[in-house]
């Protein structure tokens, strides 16, 4: 039988039992739980597109076994803001229309969030460093 592991996403209790305890968070968060504002982009730990928030954190989800979030509090761009209510990182990339096709964006989201949880007021080299490990493809680094 399959073990189960309970966390919490975007503030609610969840319970999943995957067959394989190493499955990656990511593929549980698409996969079980519906949310695909996550995405998989390279699957190495090198793009920063799958990244969520574990306990605050800024953590990429494409290589993190499910096993080791048991317990723990996860954030999705989902659980940022809705349509209805953006958060404010989440309008202002709108507003600037920073992205292009916006695969990036979920990822680039978490990591911004992280930072001006810890800093509210970066500086320009502060943001910068806080979203290297976020790789746009559509090369839009610069206007976002
Ligand atoms: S999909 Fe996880 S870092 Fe690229
Ligand atoms: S906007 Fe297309 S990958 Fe970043």
């Amino acid at each position: 039988m399959a073990k189960g592991f309970a966390f919490s996403v975007n503030g609610k209790p969840v319970s999943v039992a995957p067959a394989n305890e190493e499955t990656p968070l990511l593929n549980v968060l698409r996969n079980e739980l519906g949310l695909m504002g996550t995405r998989f982009g390279c699957g190495l730990e090198q793009c920063g597109c799958c990244m969520v928030l574990i306990d605050g954190q800024p953590e990429k989800s494409c290589t993190k076994p499910v096993w080791s979030v048991a317990g723990k509090t996860i954030t999705t761009v989902e659980g940022l803001g809705s349509e209805a209510r953006p958060h404010p990182l989440q309008q202002a990339f709108l507003d600037e229309q920073a992205g292009q096709c916006g695969y990036c964006l979920s990822g680039i989201l978490i990591s911004a969030k992280a930072l001006i949880d810890a800093n509210p007021s970066p500086t320009r080299a502060e943001i910068a460093a806080a979203l290297d490990g976020n790789i746009c493809r559509c090369g839009s680094h610069n206007r976002i």
